[in-house]
């Protein structure tokens, strides 16, 4: 081992110097035949690398959630040689960081039936080869209990975006009840008139079909001129829907809009 290790530090000016001062301690974390290989054998630097210890898993708060319901994702890495670790985060859905490139918060795209979703991460230190971990994650169609409960219904100082204002604008207030809100919802008509209707429009729900679905068009502001404008309405203080209630809505929409 120190003999490999003397050789290769041997007349080299990088970092190898510095990293392996103390090359006593060094021994046992090389020893294993990995850090041998080709990985270290480049010019740019002649020091024995270690390889970062990654957590056999990735962490996550949840496995099964219905579409559009977040994940809370981790990863445990530390690296001896204190290098920059690179995280590549892939597979369906979105991905978006959640304070530091090892931890992600994470939800499906829109689907109308149940499905698995394998999420893979990849990090590297740049000098050795990536090292992959995956999760498998269940998805499934959401209920209208989770349409109602997590975002219709919620008040917008509990991050709610819709209750806010219908209860006293736009002719829709949203019921206080789960069964009143599913019932001004599917196939029921809207209060934008046969202008929007003839766009195309025709209900605030229609089971399947989320184009023909106010609801949605608005949500996703692509509604037709004639429909109004798209929801949460214009407002300094209420963003745009964030997409991950987009997908649920629409998931719940496409897979029938099932009242359940
Ligand atoms: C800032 C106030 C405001 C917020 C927040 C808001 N809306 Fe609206 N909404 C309105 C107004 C005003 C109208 C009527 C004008 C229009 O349709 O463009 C309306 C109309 C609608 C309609 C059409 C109702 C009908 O019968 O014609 C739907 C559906 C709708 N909103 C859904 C939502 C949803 C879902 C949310 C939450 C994601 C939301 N809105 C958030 C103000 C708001």
């Amino acid at each position: 081992m120190s003999d490999i290790d003397g050789g290769s530090d041997a007349g080299r000016t990088d970092a190898g110097v510095r990293r392996d001062g103390g090359l006593n301690t060094d021994g046992g974390a090389d020893a294993g035949a990995s850090d041998a290989g080709g990985i270290d054998a480049g010019p740019r630097d002649a020091g024995p690398n270690h390889v970062p210890m990654v957590m056999p898993d990735i962490l996550a708060n949840r496995t099964t959630v219905y579409a559009g319901q977040v994940v809370d994702l981790a990863l445990g890495v530390t690296d001896e040689d204190g290098d920059f670790l690179q995280f590549t985060w892939s597979g369906g859905g979105t991905f978006f960081e959640n304070g530091n490139p090892s931890a992600q918060r994470w939800f499906s795209a829109e689907t109308a039936t149940p499905m698995t979703v394998t999420l893979n991460v990849s990090v590297t230190d740049g000098r050795s080869a990536p090292i992959t971990r995956q999760i498998v994650i269940n998805v499934t169609v959401p209920r209208f209990t989770d349409v109602y409960a997590n975002i219709l219904a919620v008040a917008p100082l509990q991050g709610g975006q819709c209750v806010g204002c219908h209860g006293t604008m736009g002719m829709f207030q949203i019921a206080g009840t789960r069964a009143g809100a599913y019932a001004q919802l599917v196939n029921a008509p809207h209060n934008r008139g046969a202008g929007c209707v003839n766009a195309g429009v025709p209900v605030m729900v229609t089971p399947g079909d989320v184009q023909r679905s106010l609801i949605y068009r608005k949500m996703t502001s692509t509604q037709p001129t004639a429909c109004g404008d798209g929801m949460p309405a214009m407002s300094m203080v209420i963003p745009a829907s964030p997409l991950q209630f987009i997908v649920t809505v629409g998931s719940w929409i496409r897979a029938g809009a099932r009242d359940d």
